[in-house]
């Protein structure tokens, strides 16, 4: 999620404020949707459909902010009249003070409530065992971790700026350029944001350049590569010096990845195109020494950091992200040179998307070997490795390299 709330003119307190209750709202809409029937008699009909979200916000604040509670209700009620709801003050008034006395219990767990019943039917038959710490941890705020740019400074030094600048933080301890902060702040609190020292990445995400290992010098294609985290690590690994093309079929997003090779200082030839068809940009004739797919997907291993993901992702979806998914590894593993190694990875945790689609592509093309990796922590699986939120503690990530045999 990628809310946009630069267009308020907000104080940097307000701001956060308002990120913190639709981060909040969206994780425990499930919760708060159950709470709000459970106080009014009858439903708000869908014209006034506003005056039920204005006390969902009132909900949130009670149940899962130390606001006081006073506050809470007084706000809550202002805002009927700022919405043009001012018919709305009593009834919002008087379910939020009843809020306030009840001992509100769900029917079902909160975990499950706040969560489509289709996904959590997903879940829980990929990862029986581990379906209630995912969802527990997919309703928690993710810690904030950095990647620190190793061109510019060292891991040492940037974590001493940060202390100097009252942020406490810590070293990674599963990657080696990443830096965990306590509590997250505005990416412009950073030291040296704007000049390219550090960025936003989890450790999941930090993880790829690890796994696909690219040396100086390499031919490298991103497929998939917009906002750029992954490429621009790539290339601070191998301090600037890839060829390193980077794809992304989506204009908005390309932008994304100007911004960011242009922020951290970074080479990279950067064109929109659809990676499943025809490459339309100069390929290297030899063919990429290293590809990385990072393949558009559910993101089912990542609603703790975009909570909206479980509201706007429907189960259809998955049948058509597997075909682009596929696409992407028939159109892209001929580019790939003998001996060279192609990483598929996704924040997913569905295994339709995940080692089910390197499977399926593999039975296909008798030169895809599976080639080892390290990884500090993940699942070892038959095809792949795979994190999971509330098990690993970073994102939920599949990653599986394959190697080309010549
Ligand atoms: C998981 S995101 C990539 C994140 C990026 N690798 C990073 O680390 O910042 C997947 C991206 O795939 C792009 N995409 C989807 N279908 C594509 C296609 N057919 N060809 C190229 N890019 C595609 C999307 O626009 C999206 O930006």
């Amino acid at each position: 999620m990628r809310a946009n709330f630069e267009k308020y003119d907000l104080s940097p307190k307000d701001r956060g404020f308002l990120q913190e209750l639709v981060y909040g709202i969206c994780r425990w809409y499930g919760e708060l949707d159950d709470f709000a029937a459970n106080l009014l008699h009858s439903p708000i009909r869908n014209k006034d459909r506003i005056v039920h979200f204005i006390l969902v916000t009132g909900l949130y604040q009670i149940r899962h902010l130390n606001t006081p509670a006073h506050a809470a209700v007084a706000e809550t009620v202002s805002a009927c009249k700022q919405l043009n709801k001012p018919w709305a003050k009593n009834l919002v008034n008087g379910c939020l003070r009843n809020a306030l006395r009840s001992n509100y219990q769900s029917a079902i767990t909160i975990e499950r409530l706040t969560h489509p019943e289709w996904m959590v039917e997903e879940i829980e038959a990929a990862w029986p065992r581990h379906v209630s710490a995912i969802l527990t941890a997919n309703n928690e705020r993710p810690a904030m971790c950095l990647r620190v740019n190793k061109i510019k400074t060292t891991r040492d030094d940037y974590l001493r700026e940060l202390l100097q600048a009252d942020l406490k933080a810590v070293f990674d301890p599963l990657s080696i350029d990443g830096i965990i902060l306590q509590q997250p702040v505005m990416v412009n609190q950073l030291p040296g944001f704007t000049d390219g020292m550090v960025s936003v990445q989890d450790t999941a995400a930090q993880l790829a350049c690890d796994i696909l290992q690219p040396d100086a010098g390499h031919s490298v294609l991103d497929a998939c590569s917009a906002p750029g985290g992954k490429a621009a690590h790539l290339l601070e690994r191998c301090d600037n010096q890839l060829k390193l093309d980077a794809i992304d079929i989506a204009e908005h997003r390309v932008q994304r990845l100007y911004d960011t090779f242009s922020r951290l200082q970074l080479k990279a030839n950067v064109y929109t195109a659809d990676a499943t068809s025809e490459p339309d940009w100069d390929t290297p004739a030899a063919g990429y020494d290293r590809i990385l797919i990072d393949a558009p997907c559910s993101g089912l291993g990542v609603i703790r950091r975009h909570p909206d993901i479980r509201h706007h992702r429907r189960r259809n979806d998955i049948a058509q992200l597997n075909s682009v998914q596929q696409a992407l590894l028939d159109n892209l593993w001929p580019l790939l040179k003998p001996g060279g190694r192609l990483l598929y990875t996704t924040c997913s945790i569905l295994p339709q998307e995940n080692q089910q689609q390197v499977a399926l592509f593999m039975s296909g093309h008798s030169d895809a070997i599976l080639a080892p990796f390290n990884h500090p922590c993940a699942l070892q699986l038959e095809i792949g490795q795979q994190t999971l939120p509330g098990v690993h503690p970073m994102d939920g990530f599949y990653y599986c390299v394959l190697y080309k045999s010549s």
